[in-house]
Formats: C-alpha cells, structure tokens, sequence
C-alpha cells in the first residue's frame, strides 16, 4: 500500500505526490535551531508549522537571508543518500559568512539531516525521476528595523518532494539591459535578494515568450554568467565550456559533478569566460552547440533556443546529446546504481531510517 503522507499545510493526505508542482507541499517535519548571545540553541526537529515572527524582524526588512538547496535520494537498495552534503554545508557557510551571519556547525547541520529526513523518509518518491528537495535556511530575526547586522537567527531546515523542475527544453534569450551580479557583489551567495533582484527581469522575458534569461557580465553584457536558478555548460567543438567562479555567480554542486563525470568520460572541459559572440559564431558556422543548464532543482535542463538580439538560434537536443549521457551518470550515481568513486553519496545512517 502506497504510504499515507499528510499534507501539514492542509492537513489533507497526499498519494500522488508527483501531480504536485515543485517547492509547493511541505512534509511532514521541519527543523529549527536558534541563535542568540553567540551560540546556537534550543535545536530541535518539530511538525511543520507557520512561524511567529516580529514584523520588526531584520530579515523582512533588509534581506539579510541565505538558503541552500539539497537533495535526498532513495537508492536501489533501500537506503537513502543526501547528494554532496559536504559541499552543500561549506557553500552554505560562505553564502552566510558574505551576509554577515554565523556559521552552522558542521555537526548541527548534519544531524539535522540526517534526523529529518529519517523522520519524513516515506515523503522521499520513489520514481526515477523523483527526489526530496531539502531547503537549509536562516533568517535574520533580532526585531529592530534601524539597519543593522542582526544579534539573533532561525536557522531551520525544510523539504518538499521533488520531480523534474522544468517540464521541457527552455527558450533563454540573452540579457543584455540587466545584470543578475557585478564584481564585488554577493552574486556567489545564495542569498535571497540575488533571486528577489532577477524577477523583473524574468518577468519581461516571459512576457516576450522565453522562459528564462541568460545573464551576462555587468561591465560588457559580452560574457555569459548564469540562468535563473542554474549554471550554464555549453558543448560546443567536443570541449564543455562552462563560465568560472569569477565570484559573480554560484559555485554549484550540479556543475561541478557535471565536470567531474566529463573529465573521468576523457571529454575536455574548460572553464573560462565565453562570450555570446563566440556562441553566435558557432551557431552560425553550423557547429554542433549544445546549451543547459545545470542546478540542484533543475538538475540538467536542456536549451531548446537562445535568442541574439532579434536572431533566434537552436541548440542541438537529440536524445543522444552529450548532456543526457552526463546526465544518466549522476542519476545512476545517486540511486546508487553505478559506483561512487567521489564518495558523493552521505547515506543516512541505518538506524535512522528504518522507522
Ligand atoms: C536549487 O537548484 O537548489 C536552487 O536553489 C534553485 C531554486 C531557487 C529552486
């Protein structure tokens, strides 16, 4: 019998939880720690539940937050993985270190995880194409609305069943009036005002028919950056080119398995600043250009199109394209089908997850 799942928000039981889109039911639990007087206290693992907060709370007022986006995995042999925990946890950390808030312990967050998600195992789907999204997240709470750095912080984790972000290759057009980060900026952070800032943006774009944007460098609009909640990999004369962490977008996980999984296949990789220029000179001497986008939620989403100025250019997405092939990798990885070698997998203790 299929697992009987409550939906705290509604308190509705859930069955299906693929018909329901991304980042929208909450399971079960949540985690919450809180921070004041320089420490860390009172954690502890509670039912989902609305929070109370102060409407002076330093983070509605002036953004000082930051989340992470993780994700669990049931494997093929009934245990279950946290992909790149450790990675997740160190980027966290800079992306609150930059906001000037305090660091997690790294033993905290990891108990955290590792008895939340055994708590709300049965919410993990088991399809191939499914997983747990985990939301790790603070927020700024002292109540004060002069501006400040905050004395007092929730960090707490969340999760929501996942499947595929994207429903189907996207339409990007190149952003060439707005900037996402500029040098010296928190572009690398996952904080959320880098996200709040790119919602105009997206919104024109969609209203002109694209789904997303690609965003360029703040000084030229020459270089490529990132796109909407991804990193960017192109495959274009059989080398994989992605921007590097020049410090103006995100150092994602996905992105670096993706380079790791291309390097070990022997497939060139370079990580260097490219131009669109350099895109539309390939598309137009009929080269094969492959274009996605790599991110935790998304995991690898192929571009259909990318609009140049008023020239609209397709990119190669027959089912035998590079990306599918790194794509199949990661997965097999993390249901734990194909060896480990990177030991990506922190699979959750036993004890914990048989409930
Ligand atoms: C992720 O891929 O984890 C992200 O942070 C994207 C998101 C904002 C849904």
């Amino acid at each position: 019998m299929d697992p009987i799942l409550i939906n705290p928000q509604t308190e509705r039981v859930v069955t299906d939880t693929k018909s329901l889109p991304f980042g929208k039911v909450p399971t079960e639990h949540m985690f919450i720690a809180e921070y004041h007087d320089g420490a860390w206290h009172n954690s502890r693992i509670v039912p989902f539940e609305n929070l109370t907060l102060s409407p002076f709370a330093l983070c509605l007022h002036y953004g000082q937050t930051v989340f992470e986006g993780m994700k669990a995995f049931a494997m093929d042999n009934g245990q279950i993985a946290v992909f790149r925990l450790d990675k997740h946890y160190d980027r966290f950390n800079k992306s609150l270190h930059r906001m000037c808030m305090p660091a997690v312990p790294k033993d905290l967050f990891t108990e955290a995880i590792d008895q939340l998600i055994a708590l709300d195992a049965d919410w993990i789907p088991r399809d191939a194409d499914g997983s747990l999204y985990m939301r790790p997240f603070m927020i700024a709470t002292e109540d004060r609305i002069g501006v400040k750095v905050s004395d007092e912080f929730l960090f707490m984790i969340v999760c929501s069943p996942a499947y595929q972000y994207y429903a189907k290759p996207l339409k990007v057009k190149i952003e060439s009036r707005f900037v996402r980060a500029a040098e010296g900026g928190t572009g690398f952070a996952k904080c959320g005002g880098n996200y709040g800032a790119s919602f105009y943006p997206t919104q024109m774009a969609r209203e002109a028919g694209y789904d997303q944007v690609l965003w360029t460098d703040s000084r030229h609009h020459e270089f490529i950056e990132e796109s909407g909640t991804m990193n960017m990999m192109f495959y274009i004369d059989n080398v994989l080119i992605t921007p590097p962490l020049s410090g103006t977008i995100l150092d994602g996980v996905t992105r670096d398995s993706l380079l790791t999984l291309a390097k070990a296949n022997g497939i060139a990789v370079a990580e260097r600043a490219i131009s669109y220029h350099e895109i539309m000179k390939a598309f137009e001497e009929g080269k094969h250009v492959e274009a996605f986008g790599a991110g935790t939620a998304a995991v690898i989403a192929p571009i259909e199109t990318i609009a140049i100025g008023n020239k609209q250019y397709t990119c190669y997405i027959e089912p035998d394209a590079l990306m599918y092939k790194l794509q199949k990798e990661l997965y097999e990885i993390r249901k734990g089908l194909a060896p480990d070698p990177h030991h990506w997998n922190h699979i959750i203790p036993q004890k914990m997850a048989q409930r």
